[in-house]
């Protein structure tokens, strides 16, 4: 090559590089200005006999915040294949579940704990996951997409793709007032996801018609309401009905169905604490009286997301209350609740369950509003 031509080459590469240079200049200096900044406040329905949604002071709920977050939540561009969202595992139509024990990621690889159930997972104060390991939705969703097991990505590769997508540098913009694509970030995008998951309200149950509002055209069958008895323990009260008293209320009771602690509930026998495999809660204390235990979930929508408990080992809420009935392990640390076995009756039995499925809300799972956007 002669001299005069590769000098030609070197200033094209130069002219190039400047030229790119520029581009992200002119990308830096409010690319995004023309679309107006002006979200709307999300409308958040208090239920009746909820306690109010601890919402993070940077990140208040604006109907942007939660479409750019619903659209995120439902996007497969979020794994490294792009085959999964987070949806794949918290499917609306199962209360946000996926009906198996342990989730396969993208590699097919299993989770080690079941998928859980996003259903008013806003209210949760206790800390999230199984084992109340991470405190913030915020803090959570940026997990998934790295995470070896689930999405397997970067947040790298995510941040590129929503950048150079047609639609989500305007969304970011009209959520959260940035001025130029360049400050689309994964910090932004899981405060979105955050907003969408705290919009996941139910509070339209036969539970909250009947025993929260007392609507009568949603009154309880007796069978119903003797299970309702059991489970509040409303029996054994002066002036009650006489039911057996079930104790499930102490660990999943108020209006949320879960007091959100962490429990052994005896599920397995081991020689000592140390013994057991998955060490729930005390794998994040380190305290070894937290061995075995795990958070006491929300019973919503409870028919609707088996299998059941942190590795999916019931299939069906029959085996549930058959383990509260007569199948509870002793463990040094179970709690005094579950320590004389129930011996429940077929008829108690099914009171109970037949309570348990006035927690469905259907009109949360077909909610147009949370379901897939693409
Ligand atoms: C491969 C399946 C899978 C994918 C994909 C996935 N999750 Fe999950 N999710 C799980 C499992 C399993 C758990 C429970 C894990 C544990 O407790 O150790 C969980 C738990 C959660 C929880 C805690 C709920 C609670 O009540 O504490 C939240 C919130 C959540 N996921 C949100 C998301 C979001 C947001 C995404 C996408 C960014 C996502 N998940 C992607 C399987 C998945
Ligand atoms: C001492 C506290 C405690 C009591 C009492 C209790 N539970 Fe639980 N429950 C838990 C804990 C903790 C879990 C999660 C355990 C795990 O997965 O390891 C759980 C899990 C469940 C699940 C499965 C939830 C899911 O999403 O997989 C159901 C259903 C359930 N309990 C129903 C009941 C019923 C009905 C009663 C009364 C007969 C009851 N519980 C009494 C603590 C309790």
């Amino acid at each position: 090559m002669k001299f005069s031509a590769l000098l030609l080459l070197l200033c094209s590469i130069l002219f190039l590089a400047v030229s790119c240079e520029d581009e992200e200049l002119i990308l830096a200096s409010g690319d995004l200005l023309d679309i107006a900044y002006n979200p709307t406040p999300y409308e958040m329905i208090q239920p009746t006999g909820f306690p109010m949604m601890a919402i993070p002071a940077d990140n208040p709920m604006t109907q942007e915040g939660f479409e750019l977050g619903r659209r995120l939540f439902y996007d497969v561009r979020l794994s490294k294949d792009n085959s999964m969202s987070c949806a794949t595992c918290h499917l609306p139509e199962l209360s946000f579940t996926d009906a198996t024990a342990f989730s396969t990621g993208i590699d097919g690889e299993m989770t080690r704990r079941s998928s859980m159930s996003l259903v008013n997972v806003g209210y949760t104060a206790t800390g999230l996951f199984w084992d109340g390991r991470v405190q913030t939705l915020e803090e959570q969703a940026l997990q998934p997409v790295t995470d070896p097991i689930e999405l397997i990505n970067t947040w790298d590769v995510v941040e590129e793709m929503m950048k150079t997508d047609a639609e989500y540098p305007a969304m970011f913009r009209r959520a959260f007032g940035i001025e130029d694509t360049s400050e689309v970030d994964s910090l932004l995008a899981a405060k979105a996801i955050a907003q969408f998951e705290r919009a996941l309200v139910s509070s339209n149950s036969k539970y909250d018609k009947w025993v929260l509002e007392r609507d009568f055209s949603y009154e309880y069958t007796d069978s119903e309401s003797r299970g309702q008895e059991m489970f509040f323990d409303l029996g054994s009260i002066p002036g009650g009905s006489g039911v057996k008293d079930a104790e499930c209320f102490h660990c999943h009771g108020s209006a949320l169905l879960t007091e959100g602690n962490f429990f052994n509930n005896g599920l397995d026998e081991y020689p000592t604490l140390e013994d057991y495999e998955d060490k729930g809660a005390g794998e994040v204390t380190g305290n070894i009286a937290d061995y075995g235990k795990f958070r006491s979930p929300t019973l919503r929508n409870i028919e609707l997301t088996a299998p059941y408990m942190h590795d999916g080992r019931f299939q069906t809420l029959e085996e549930v209350i058959e383990h509260y009935s007569s199948g509870v392990h002793f463990a040094t640390n179970l709690d005094p609740d579950l320590r004389a076995p129930l011996n429940l009756t077929e008829g108690e039995k099914e009171d109970l369950i037949n309570f348990l499925k006035t927690l469905t809300d259907t009109e949360f799972t077909e909610n147009p509003a949370f379901q897939n956007p693409f």
